[in-house]
């Protein structure tokens, strides 16, 4: 069975310096191709494309293979995509001088590289070399130090409808030549073009890095710039078990940044978190550390009944009124500037929610806010965690275990914590009912359910 008429399947694999490979070969700019042409063309609804991984004819690459028939192309330049889109995907005629029938060749080419690079691999171990992934995970901060510091330098919003390095380096008050080097760096990394040495920005780069754009996302990106300058005392604060004070934060344009940065991840999730736990009978939230007030937005908005009351620190409040009221539903929802650590939780709530709090937190601190969330819900009320969520020995998932550095660094005593924990916190505190709900993306929810009489 085929639920499409065709099936594409690219191979994309790379391979060790040295050893041939599809991508070697320029597999990524004939799926870039095959991407455009199949939409061109309208063909979404009749072509799969799936990237794969190596079919054994790597010498022959880019290789594709066309299912339910079994075509392979060979040697596919991305100049040829559009002849094959046309004629064989649309008119249903492979293009005979690309296709490669010899199934006796092709079995050979395979067994015979399986060979050739099982001893590229073994001469490889036998000299001391490291695996490639190790390499790649190490030198992992160079493109990301690149878009940091184009962002910092507002390159993307000085490249503006076009310019030369020297009138860009102008603009950003920059070095003619660092900026030459780092602009071209850009291009390397696709997200910016270059012609007879204007450049110019991918359609990308001007649509979430320049300034003014629509869906502008550079302040909430900054946030992520900030971050780095944290992680750069990571060997130190390994050392003392803590964050390492540093002469950064807690400035307007620094926390302006933070909640930009929160904001980009909220806005989408709130509305599925809303949906999961449900409106019916709710009436009062309280939302602790609400930041850009997103989840409280996505309750009002999804019921007329509810009510919700944000804290968060002083600093903060003022943004998160303006996100409010740009959402239309500041008659729905209060801001309060406190302390969740210390302030009243006030009473008779039917939701709590700490969304992306307790990675702030130490363990006895959660237990605090646990058993004072517990006093200050209804009966039947409900107490929310979202957040990375470890499993029982710490080590997984990837992110959760890397943003558990991410609170080292950052904070005195937080950390990311496990299922585990939470819920003997929550039992601990007083829930009678402690489950977890999984979400798409890297967080879920713990959910602590309160039944006490009325
Ligand atoms: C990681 S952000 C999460 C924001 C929001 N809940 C979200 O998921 O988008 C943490 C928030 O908690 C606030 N916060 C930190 N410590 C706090 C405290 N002691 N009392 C109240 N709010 C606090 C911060 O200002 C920030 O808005
Ligand atoms: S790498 Fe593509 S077939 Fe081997």
């Amino acid at each position: 069975m085929e639920p499409f008429r065709f099936h594409l399947f690219v191979c994309t694999q790379q391979k060790p310096e040295g050893v041939p490979s599809c991508s070697a070969n320029g597999s990524s700019a004939v799926l870039e191709a095959l991407e455009r042409e199949i939409r061109t063309l309208d063909l979404d609804n009749d072509v799969q494309l799936t990237t794969c991984g190596c079919m054994g004819l790597c010498d022959e690459g880019p290789v594709m293979v066309v299912c339910p028939a079994g075509v392979w192309y060979r040697r596919v330049h991305p100049s040829d995509v559009s002849e094959i889109i046309a004629s064989h995907m649309r008119d249903g005629k492979p293009v005979e001088r690309l296709v490669w029938n010899d199934a006796a060749a092709m079995k050979a080419m395979s067994t015979e590289h399986l060979v050739k690079f099982r001893t590229v691999m073994a001469a490889r171990d036998k000299a001391g070399m490291m695996p490639d992934r190790i390499d790649e995970m190490i030198k992992g901060f160079m493109p990301s130090r690149c878009i940091l510091t184009a962002l910092e330098l507002d390159i993307f919003t000085a490249v503006g409808e076009g310019a030369s390095a020297d009138q860009i380096g102008t603009r950003i008050g920059a070095n003619a030549r660092g900026a030459g080097m780092l602009l071209n760096a850009l291009v390397a990394l696709g997200l910016l073009q270059k012609k007879d040495d204007v450049y110019s920005n991918t359609p990308e780069s001007a649509r979430f890095f320049v300034r003014g754009s629509k869906d502008n996302q550079r302040d909430g990106l900054l946030h992520s710039a900030n971050i780095w300058h944290r992680w750069s005392t990571m060997t130190e604060a390994v050392r003392r078990g803590t964050r390492v004070p540093i002469d950064r934060g807690g400035t307007p344009e620094w926390t302006n940044d933070f909640i930009s940065g929160m904001q980009r991840h909220a806005k989408d999730r709130a509305p599925l978190v809303v949906k999961a736990l449900g409106t019916e009978g709710v009436h009062s939230v309280l939302d602790l550390g609400g930041g850009s007030g997103a989840y409280s937005i996505a309750f009002a908005k999804a019921s007329p009944d509810v009510r919700c009351e944000i804290l968060d620190v002083p600093e903060v409040v003022p943004l998160t009124a303006e996100y409010v009221a740009k959402a239309g539903v500041s008659s729905q929802i209060e801001l309060r500037a406190g302390d969740m650590l210390r302030d009243d939780l006030g009473s008779g709530h039917d939701i709590i929610m700490l969304n992306a709090i307790c990675h702030m937190f130490s363990p006895e601190q959660n237990q605090g806010i646990f058993r004072r969330a517990c006093q200050a819900l209804a009966p039947n009320g409900r107490l929310v965690v979202q957040d990375f969520i470890l499993n029982p020995d710490k080590t997984g998932p990837q992110q959760a275990a890397l943003f558990s550095l991410n609170m080292l660094v950052a904070t005195s005593a937080g950390a990311s914590y496990s299922e585990v924990e939470y819920t003997r916190w929550m039992k601990d505190a007083g829930f009678t009912d402690v489950f977890r709900i999984n979400m798409p993306g890297p967080s879920d929810l713990i959910v602590g359910k309160v039944k006490r009489a009325n």
